[in-house]
């Protein structure tokens, strides 16, 4: 029982290891690989050539260097055996230059006959010399003297020595008659290659990933609400198409805005103008009870629908310019103090920001009038790093409960409805301010404050 209940458990175990190991990896490698289309793309190109020479450049060395290097040690170790065998066969009373010429003419050797003395130790070895090796392999097999060899000591030259019974031979072979000494070549040609290779790829590159860059820049402004100047749709067909849609997307919205702002224009002066008949009639009507309410009634309704038309009127075109947010900030503190408010106010981060100036102040405003109609303390503060600017206004008031509080950004929606309609807005104020927050690429988020009341943080990316 517990064995067949084990089996699919251990499985499922092991599945979840491997599952959870390969998130663990797939979140390294996106750790680690450069995050950016245009070094993503590079990598691409350069990966498989470096693989690619790699393997031909091991290949190469491997076979073809390796066969050479042995065939020409051969050929040395060949003449070198033919020296000590003529040594052999010459009389010991002459002077060996017979053997010298013919050693010099025929082979290209350098023979001295060095008086009977014990080998040098053997030199340290080369790292990664294939001559080396090969070399005294193959004397080993054809010479059966002891002998000595030397191949980095002089840089053109391999010195052998061969102990013979009365002398030592001290023999110098030219370097480049013992390995294939052309090989570097190959990988200068194999380098120089892949470098033109790569610069042509990143020419090429550079032009392919510009439009989707500026693709990206151009969506970028138009989501912060800024104006997207002169973007057209390059490079190459699917880059374009996207950008066509781009294009043809904003320009949806943009109309619909647009329509949007002369519906809501129209049906507010329409009814602005039946509004004034009525004040006209109830004038008309003269002074009573009734009449009383019924003109509070008309005032209130026209009050609503003047702030209705400021709503509608909305984004007056206004371009984002640099803004000086320490100075906005000040601005509104002063304004906060006129009305009675406690106010403080402080700024961290570089003031200077790209947004439409007149627009935020009556977002960041709305947020600080509704403060100061609540509580008695107001605190605003701004902070801008790299990527948002973010300003708080705090307050002492009572708040808003936590379940009210997306609730009050809708239009004309107000908590106090009830108890002070006179005393209050028409509900407006939070609807804008998110509206404008969100033209801006950002939000307004309604949260706790420290200081006991409600915190409206405005938050829109630099
Ligand atoms: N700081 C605050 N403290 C407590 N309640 C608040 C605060 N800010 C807003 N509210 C509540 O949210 C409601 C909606 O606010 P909103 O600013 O949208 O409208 P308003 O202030 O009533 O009118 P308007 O801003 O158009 O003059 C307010 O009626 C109020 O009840
Ligand atoms: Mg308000």
């Amino acid at each position: 029982m517990s064995v067949a209940e084990s089996g699919p458990s251990g499985l499922k175990l092991v599945g979840s290891f491997l599952k959870d190991a390969n998130a663990r990896f797939a979140a390294w490698f996106n750790r680690v690989t450069p995050k950016g289309l245009y070094p993503r793309s590079l990598i691409i190109i350069v990966t498989p050539m470096v693989i690619l020479q790699s393997v031909v450049a091991f290949v190469f060395m491997e076979r073809h260097y390796n066969t050479v290097t042995r065939r020409l040690s051969a050929a040395v170790s060949q003449d070198i055996s033919a020296v000590v065998s003529l040594y052999d066969l010459l009389p010991r009373d002459n002077d060996f230059s017979a053997l010298r010429r013919i050693a010099w003419r025929n082979l290209q050797l350098n023979v001295t006959v060095l008086p009977p003395a014990p080998l040098p130790p053997p030199g340290p070895k080369p790292f990664f010399s294939v001559i080396d090796s090969a070399l005294s392999r193959e004397i080993g097999r054809r010479v059966k003297e002891p002998f000595w060899i030397d191949t980095v000591g002089r840089s053109n030259l391999i010195e052998v020595r061969v102990k013979m019974d009365d002398a030592v031979l001290r023999i110098f072979a030219p370097r480049n008659a013992a390995y294939a000494s052309n090989s570097h070549i190959f990988i200068l040609w194999m380098v120089g290659t892949s470098l033109v290779l790569l610069t042509v790829a990143i020419l090429f590159l550079r032009n392919q990933i510009r439009p989707i860059e500026n693709l990206a820049d151009a969506a970028e402004a138009f989501g912060k609400g800024r104006d997207v100047e002169n973007f057209r749709p390059r490079g190459a067909r699917e880059v374009r198409r996207a950008a066509v849609a781009f294009l043809e997307m904003k320009r949806r919205i943009e109309r619909q805005i647009e329509q949007r702002t002369t519906m809501l224009a129209g049906v507010s002066h329409d009814m602005r103008t039946i509004l004034t008949r009525f004040k006209l009639e109830l004038a008309f009507l003269g002074d009573g009870a009734e009449t009383e309410a019924l003109k509070k009634d008309v005032d209130e309704l026209q009050g609503m629908l003047e702030a209705y038309l400021a709503f509608a009127r909305g984004d007056p075109g206004e371009q984002a310019a640099l803004t000086d947010m320490g100075e906005l900030i000040e601005d509104l503190r002063l304004n906060a103090e006129r009305d009675g408010a406690t106010a403080e106010a402080s700024f961290m981060g570089p003031p200077l920001v790209e947004v439409k100036g007149d627009q935020l102040k009556r977002c960041i405003g709305n947020l600080v009038n509704n403060a100061v109609r609540h509580a008695r303390r107001v605190a605003i503060s701004g902070t801008r790093d790299a990527r948002w600017l973010i300003v708080t206004v705090d307050d002492d008031g009572p708040g808003i409960p936590e379940e009210k509080r997306e609730e009050v950004f809708r239009p004309f929606l107000r908590l106090d409805d009830a108890r002070n309609q006179d005393a209050g807005g028409s509900g407006l104020g939070l609807s804008i301010a998110r509206d404008i927050a969100r033209a801006h690429g950002g939000d307004v988020i309604l949260s706790d404050s420290p200081m006991g009341g409600l915190r409206a943080s405005v938050r829109v990316p630099v």
